[in-house]
């Protein structure tokens, strides 16, 4: 029996759990939650959606204690922990999050030591370095979630910039999860087409500006952060893996040399199948670029010695 586990049944957890019930992934959703009766009701309200969305996955929810219906789980989504407010940025995020990743990913690890793990709480490349130091498992099964999420809201804005479908944009984003992320134009296009043969270059950075800013843009807007997009950019991850797909993604993944940077989880393209991150593609940037990566390598490590402070490891 395929089963998946996403932890924390909050506002992500729970449109990640749906997105891969909808889509049939797998046998089983485990929807785990702190908070007694919440991942039990949303499973329950989700499990009534089968019907009438036509899925066969079953969606079951468990407390803090029920850590054992996870077992034997595939992949597991952590979701769980505080999500940004209006003033806060996702750095402020640490020092609750951090507990929670390391208690929750050793939990998910006694029960399901072979699991892919994705994390998506925030701070993200942090908390995925928190989680892959708490698993003690290899570096491949262990990874997080922003650039899909990061790329597809830079796609999102070169559509209704140009006023086209954005279905065949594609594009590649590096770094990490904050202000100082990378979207790259030169690996930008649509249907092919080099996307500054079609935006003005002044027009291009304030897209980039627009995308990096993108998460807080929506916090400031509804007081708290968002939910569809990550629930179902963490929910193609998780298809990639079961259905081995070998798809290429931008992932938060620990770097061993990549990029000439080691012992930090950033951004990078790899290729996601059955066995988590099966390579990473390692580009030759530009000067300028490999700049700007550094740059946000830079702003990640500032954030690990934080938790480097907290001495949990
Ligand atoms: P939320 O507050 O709606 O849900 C979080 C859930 O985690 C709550 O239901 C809470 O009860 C649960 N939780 C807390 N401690 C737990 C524990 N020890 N075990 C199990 N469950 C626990 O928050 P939301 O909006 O779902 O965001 C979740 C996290 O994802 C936040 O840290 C947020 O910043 C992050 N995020 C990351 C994104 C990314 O691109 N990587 C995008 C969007 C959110
Ligand atoms: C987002 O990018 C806040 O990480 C969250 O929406």
């Amino acid at each position: 029996m395929m089963k998946i586990t996403v932890v924390g049944a909050g506002n992500v957890g729970a449109t990640c759990a749906h997105e891969i019930a909808r889509k049939d992934l797998c046998n089983e959703v485990v929807l785990v939650d702190v908070r007694e009766g919440v991942a039990q009701g949303k499973a329950l309200d989700m499990w009534q959606t089968a019907p009438i969305q036509g899925f066969s996955t079953r969606v079951v929810g468990v407390g803090p204690d029920g850590y054992d219906k996870t077992a034997g789980s595939e992949v597991v989504v952590i979701t769980a922990g505080l999500p940004r407010k209006p003033g806060m940025s996702r750095d402020d995020l640490i020092s609750t999050n951090a507990k929670i990743v390391k208690e929750v990913t050793e939990n998910i690890i006694k029960y399901s030591p072979d699991a892919k793990i994705i994390v998506v709480s925030n701070p993200l490349d942090v908390m995925t370095y928190a989680a892959f130091l708490a698993a003690k498992i290899p570096s491949n099964r262990v990874f997080g979630m922003a650039g899909i999420l990061d790329t597809a809201r830079y796609k999102a804005f070169i559509a209704d910039e140009l006023g086209v479908s954005p279905i065949g944009i594609e594009a590649l984003l590096l770094g990490g999860h904050g202000d100082t992320m990378v979207p790259l134009p030169s690996y930008t296009s649509v249907s092919g087409i080099p996307v500054r043969q079609l935006i003005a270059e002044d027009r291009l950075q304030a897209i980039i500006k627009r995308t990096q800013n993108g998460g807080g843009e929506i916090v400031a807007l509804q007081g708290t952060s968002a939910w569809y997009a990550p629930g179902t950019a963490a929910a193609q991850m998780v298809e990639a893996i079961v259905r081995d797909t070998k798809s290429v993604y931008p992932v938060c993944a620990m770097l061993n040399g990549e990029y000439g940077m080691k012992d930090i989880a950033l951004g990078v393209p790899v290729v996601l199948g059955k066995n988590g991150i099966e390579k990473i593609i390692d580009l030759k940037l530009t000067e300028e670029e490999q700049v700007l990566l550094e740059t946000s390598a830079k702003a990640v490590k500032n954030v690990m010695t934080v938790l480097d402070d907290m001495k949990m490891f």
